[in-house]
């Protein structure tokens, strides 16, 4: 099976997972319609998923099977698309398509926008509280701290005020891969030591999720910067072009495109290094770090 074939696989179960809690299948009370409405317009229908595929695939290195890791998966998911929706923000980035279509302030509005973003984002922890998420609670305990700090302010949302900082800032490139690590490295770095979490990896095995977990966030936020440059707006379903002119820090601008293509390469070839002690049971995970690097959506 390739790369893609899981991905779509995965996707498959995921959006089955997410629309459960989203139609409130799962959920106690009913919420007001409107928001359980933006706040799945926000997460299904579109997306990678590689988070997901990132933790069930580094909890499948522990004999976890994929049923038994897809409500953290699902939890993780939430946080992504809540980031992304408030990422689109006019006061953030400032876009209009998301995923092929129009963003959530467009499609609803400014103020709904920002309460699905809040809504997922707790949802995400309310999954991770539910004991049918794992049956030991100091697992789902782990999972939560580990989420929290990877989504927080020493995590994404402290990356996002580095980033929007940084428009009108000329930052060093060690500051830049800093304000790259925390806005997307943490929640991908998270994605694989959720899975190490869930298998309750110790040790070796711990550690060599983790780098694999900080090379591939790394990576990837690479190639969404060379993507901005070089890629196609209906392929990637955003807007290209955006960088450069909101002044962004990216990697591209610091270096040029060859040489944020060549430590793209070399990212890859480390990650995929740091799975070794793994054996053929990482197979999908190398993979995963291929199709990071060299992505075209
Ligand atoms: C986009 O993430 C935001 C970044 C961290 C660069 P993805 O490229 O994973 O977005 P989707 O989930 O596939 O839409
Ligand atoms: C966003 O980075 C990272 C997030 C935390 C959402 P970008 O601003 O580069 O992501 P895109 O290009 O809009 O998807
Ligand atoms: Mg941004
Ligand atoms: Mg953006
Ligand atoms: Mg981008």
């Amino acid at each position: 099976m390739t790369f893609a074939d899981k991905i779509s696989e995965t996707t498959v179960l995921v959006e089955q997972r997410l629309a459960d809690y989203l139609t409130g299948a799962r959920g106690p009370v009913a919420p007001p319609e409107k928001l359980a409405e933006a706040m799945r317009y926000a997460a299904l229908g579109g997306g990678k998923r590689l988070r997901p595929v990132l933790l069930i695939e580094s909890a499948a290195l522990f004999g976890v099977r994929a049923e038994n890791a897809l409500d953290a998966a699902a939890a993780l998911e939430c946080v992504h698309c809540y980031s992304l929706v408030h990422d689109d923000l006019p006061a953030m980035d400032d876009d209009a398509l998301r995923r092929g279509r129009p963003t959530v302030h467009l499609a609803f509005n400014e103020a709904t926008a920002i309460l699905a973003g809040d809504g997922l984002l707790t949802l995400a922890f309310e999954i991770l509280a539910t004991p049918q998420t794992h049956g030991d609670p100091s697992v789902r305990g782990e999972l939560a701290l580990g989420l929290a700090r990877a989504a927080g302010w020493a995590g994404m949302a402290g990356g996002q005020s580095l980033d929007l900082e940084a428009e009108d800032q000329q930052l060093e490139v060690n500051d830049i891969r800093r304000l790259q690590a925390l806005k997307t490295g943490a929640l991908i770095q998270f994605a694989c030591v959720g899975g190490a979490i869930l298998g309750r990896a110790e040790g070796e095995s711990w550690q060599a999720l983790e780098t694999y977990g900080r090379l591939l966030g790394q990576a990837f936020q690479l190639a969404d910067d060379l993507l901005d440059v070089t890629g196609d707006t209906d392929k990637l379903g955003k807007e290209t072009g955006k960088d450069s002119g909101a002044g962004k820090a990216t990697l591209v601008a610091a270096l040029g495109l060859d040489e944020a293509r060549a430590e793209l390469e070399r990212l890859e070839g480390e990650a995929i290094a740091s799975l070794e002690k793994f054996g053929d049971s990482a197979h999908t995970l190398r993979e995963a770090a291929t199709f990071v690097s060299r992505r075209e959506y």
